[in-house]
C-alpha cells in the first residue's frame, strides 16, 4: 500500500479536523502518500482530490469542522456513483480510503471495500448514535456546547420564573439529551428511547412550584418532538409562562474538546494502522476504554445503546 485516501461525510462535527490530522501524519510517518478527498463521496465521484502533506493539516486540532468539507450524498448508494468514484481512485492510484462520518458513510465505504478498495471507517458525528462504540468523535464537544446553553437559560427561566423547554440534536438518539441534561441539572429529560406522558410532566412541574421551585429546565431530545409541539402540549395541562428553545446547529460547531481530540487523534492512527495490515470494511471504536474495530456489516445489523442508567438517575437528582 502506497497512497491513502481520508475524506468527511455527512454532518460536520468537531474533532473531524483532528480525525484527519491523525490518519494524515500517521500514514506519512509510514511513508505512505496522502490525498484529501472534499465534500464526501460527492467530491469521490467529482475527482475533488488533492495531495496532502504534513503542513496540510498544521493548526487544524483546534478547529471544528472540517477541512475536507462534507456532504451528503445519497447516489453513492447507486452503483453507477460507485463505479466514477471507482475511477478516481484508479486514476489518483490511492489503494486504501479512511471514511470519518457516521452510519450513511459507512454504506459507502463498504462499497467500497467490496470494490477492491480497502476503507475503514471512524464514527464522527455529535449524534454518538453508531453501535460498537462508547462514543463517537464530536459527542462531547456537542454536550459541552449544550450545558453551556442550558447554564445561560437557566438564569434567565429562574429570574423570570420559567419553564424552558430546550430541544437539542441526536436525530433519532437522546444521547445529547442524557448526557447534557444530566450536567445540566435538568428536571426532565426527554429522550425517543423512553415513553413519556406530557400530563405527568405537568403534574411535575406544577408540584415542583409548589415546593417552591419555580423555573423548570426540560431538556427535549429533536427526535421525540419539536419544542413548540411539546410546550404547546405541555400548556393545555396548565398555565405555564413557558418558552422553547431549538439549540440547532450552534451544536455541530466549536473547538473540539480535549477528549474529542484524544479520541479522534487515537483512532485516526487506528485506522492507518488497520490499513497497513490489510484489513477493510471494517469500523473502529472505543469500548471500555480499549480501541475495537467490527465489521461494517455488524454495525448494520447491531443497535445502538444509549446510557439509559443517566434517564434513571435523573429522575432521582431532579426532585
Ligand atoms: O447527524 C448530525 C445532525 O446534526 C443531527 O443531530 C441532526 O438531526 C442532523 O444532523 C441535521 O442535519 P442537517 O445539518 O443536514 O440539517
Amino acid at each position: 500500500m502506497k497512497k491513502i485516501g481520508i475524506m468527511t461525510s455527512g454532518g460536520d462535527a468537531p474533532g473531524m479536523n483532528a480525525a484527519i490530522r491523525a490518519v494524515a501524519r500517521r500514514a506519512m510517518s509510514y511513508g505512505f502518500e496522502v490525498y484529501g478527498i472534499k465534500y464526501g463521496y460527492a467530491g469521490l465521484v467529482a475527482g475533488d482530490l488533492f495531495k496532502m502533506e504534513r503542513s496540510s493539516v498544521g493548526d487544524i486540532i483546534t478547529r471544528g469542522g472540517t477541512i475536507l468539507y462534507s456532504a451528503r450524498y445519497p447516489e453513492f448508494a447507486n452503483e453507477e456513483g460507485q463505479l466514477k468514484g471507482i475511477e478516481q481512485l484508479k486514476k489518483f492510484g490511492i489503494d486504501a480510503l479512511v471514511v470519518i462520518g457516521g452510519d450513511g458513510s459507512y454504506h459507502g465505504a463498504l462499497r467500497l471495500t467490496e470494490h477492491g478498495y480497502n476503507a475503514v471507517g471512524l464514527p464522527g458525528t455529535i449524534d454518538n448514535d453508531i453501535p460498537y462504540t462508547d462514543f463517537t468523535i464530536g459527542f462531547d464537544t456537542a454536550v459541552n456546547t449544550v450545558v453551556e446553553s442550558i447554564d445561560k437559560i437557566r438564569d434567565t427561566a429562574a429570574s423570570h420564573e420559567r419553564t424552558f423547554v430546550i430541544e437539542v440534536m441526536g436525530r433519532g438518539a437522546g444521547d445529547i439529551a442524557l448526557w447534557a441534561g444530566v450536567a445540566g441539572g435538568a428536571d426532565e429529560i426527554i429522550v425517543p428511547e423512553r415513553p413519556f406522558e406530557i400530563k405527568r410532566i405537568a403534574q411535575n412541574i406544577q408540584s415542583l412550584r409548589a415546593r417552591g421551585k419555580k423555573h423548570t429546565i426540560v431538556v427535549l431530545a429533536e427526535g421525540v418532538m419539536h419544542a413548540q409541539e411539546f410546550m404547546d402540549q405541555l400548556k393545555q395541562y396548565g398555565d405555564f409562562d413557558a418558552r422553547s428553545t431549538v439549540l440547532g446547529h450552534v451544536q455541530r460547531g466549536g473547538s473540539p474538546t480535549a477528549r474529542d481530540r484524544v479520541l479522534a487523534s487515537k483512532m485516526g492512527a487506528y485506522a492507518v494502522d488497520l490499513l497497513k495490515a490489510g484489513k477493510g470494511g471494517i469500523a473502529i471504536g472505543m469500548e471500555k476504554n480499549q480501541l475495537t474495530y467490527h465489521q461494517m456489516t455488524d454495525l448494520f445489523e447491531g443497535r445502538h445503546r444509549p446510557d439509559l442508567d443517566l434517564y434513571e438517575i435523573n429522575k432521582t437528582l431532579a426532585k
